[in-house]
């Protein structure tokens, strides 16, 4: 549509983010999966545009290079730097903070001066290379001082910022010692995005509180300018998974995954990065309790869990490994049978196809996070049902939850509901299946990755106008 046009064509577009979106291949570099990474490249191409962003190696001085048409241009970290400002400050002190506090957060002024300086590296970087009245788009909770810093270098950008994780209250943000810093970086934008609406006024009230700015209407009011607020839920691109769904490798690969599970009359599945905040260990105990009880079958029930390598240096994520891989032997030692465990458990970084004939191998998805962003787990899923069977169990603390109605929500907390949802999705009758998983569809192919990204930068083009 035109706004999608205006949104994309008039300036160039440089985009940074923590990770630059590719991987290293025997040849070279190719996109990495996901539809963010499909959403966002043909804009820069489109527009001319850079992506700033790491390659995921310590110390790598790579030149800025092209893939696919799109210049890539890397910022090095160093392994010290890693410790500090992405395992440190922005995984063990942001991280949990902006979720719940789920678990401690370490606050380390070491860790908060290379945040600080690899942030400085990354607002210098992008002050050299955006193009005269360029948008510069920033992502996530790794670079929430980029904007102020990026806005005193260069007063002449549009600069937008997209959290992709959740924004916690005032009762929780104001324990971090440099909440002032964060709030101030952010306001350096002309639009602030999040995930959910509650994110956008959790902002809103930090900013009022700790540096009394005045807000109304979603705008906050700085000395020369103005800072949008608003929330852009996040999606995926429908199309692509549809697709992908539906090749004969993928529906070859389904049937062989069924038939290596011993054709069980349900499978269940979980898919995750293994993450504390994802609720997987309460997940294996409510499956545990419902095959104790004899609720479900071992013979004709059995739970897939994927749990995707991350951040494996942090501690909280080393104990979330070792309680996990705990339970899942406790389980399988005592339900599974010879040759036919009963949790079959991947703790590895699956290829896209893989993963995409694994969800339409899976009768019941189960999205169960204590709290998450968005979760785009749960929207692949249904992308995937192109046979429009298939049920989802999605937590209500998922951003998702907000639009994903049709799933069976729950509180995973609460393990008796839990339980009580497993259940009543593995009971459900095919009519209701058929009936949520097309509200599902309907509703993510309605609003896809395409679309966010639209309407994020329409509303960046817009900031700065009267509303
Ligand atoms: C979440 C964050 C992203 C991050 C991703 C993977 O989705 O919002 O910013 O890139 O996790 O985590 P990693 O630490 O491996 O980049």
């Amino acid at each position: 549509d035109s706004t999608s046009n205006d949104a994309s064509s008039r300036n160039p577009i440089v985009i940074a983010a923590n990770r630059l979106p590719v991987m290293r291949t025997d040849d070279g570099w190719a996109p990495s999966p996901g539809g963010l990474v499909r959403a966002l490249l043909p804009m820069l191409r489109e527009s001319g545009g850079t992506w700033v962003g790491w390659t995921g190696n310590s110390d790598d001085h790579v030149e800025p290079f092209h893939v696919d048409g799109v210049d890539l241009h890397p910022v090095p970290i160093s392994e010290e730097e890693i410790e500090l400002y992405y395992e440190g400050f922005s995984n063990d002190a942001l991280w949990p903070l902006y979720h719940d506090a789920l678990r401690d957060s370490t606050y380390d002024a070491a860790q908060w001066e290379a945040y600080r300086s690899v942030n400085e590296r990354f607002a210098v970087t992008l002050a050299n290379i955006a193009p005269t009245d360029a948008t510069v788009w920033i992502h996530d909770y790794q670079l929430q001082l980029v904007p102020g810093m990026l806005r005193e270098q260069r007063p002449d950008v549009t600069i937008g910022f997209f959290l992709h994780i959740p924004f916690p209250p005032y009762e929780l943000f104001s324990r971090l010692p440099w909440r002032e810093e964060i709030i101030t970086g952010l306001l350096g934008c002309d639009l602030v995005g999040f995930q959910r609406p509650k994110g956008a006024t959790n902002f809103i009230a930090c900013a009022q509180q700790l540096l009394g700015v005045d807000a109304h209407d979603g705008i906050i009011e700085n000395a020369e300018y103005q800072t949008r607020v608003d929330s852009f839920p996040i999606s995926i691109d429908f199309g692509e998974v549809e697709e992908m769904a539906a090749g004969r490798a993928t529906r070859k690969r389904t049937s062989q995954i069924r038939a290596r599970l011993g054709d069980p009359e349900v499978i269940m599945l979980g898919v995750d990065r293994l993450d504390y905040t994802k609720g997987i260990g309460l997940r294996l105990q409510a499956f545990a309790q419902l095959l104790e009880d004899g609720r479900l079958d071992p013979e004709r029930h059995v739970l897939v869990q994927v749990a995707t390598p991350t951040r494996e240096a942090v501690e909280h994520y080393k104990d979330e490994r070792a309680q996990i891989e705990r339970l899942v032997g406790e389980i399988n030692g005592r339900f599974s049978r010879i040759g036919l465990p009963v949790v079959h458990y991947l703790y590895q970084t699956l290829p896209y196809d893989e993963l995409i004939a694994l969800y339409r191998a899976g009768d019941v998805m189960l999205v169960t996070p204590f709290r998450d962003g968005m979760n785009l787990v749960a929207k692949e899923y249904a992308a995937a049902h192109i046979d429009g069977d298939g049920v989802l169990v999605l937590s209500e603390f998922a951003g998702a939850a907000d639009e994903l109605t049709d799933a069976v929500l729950v509180n995973p907390h609460d393990n008796e509901a839990l339980q009580d949802a497993i259940l009543q999705a593995v009971a459900m009758h095919r009519h209701e299946r058929r009936h949520r998983m097309a509200g599902l569809r309907d509703q993510i192919r309605k609003s896809d990755v395409q679309g966010w990204a639209d309407r994020f930068l329409t509303a960046l083009l817009h900031a700065g106008e009267a509303p």
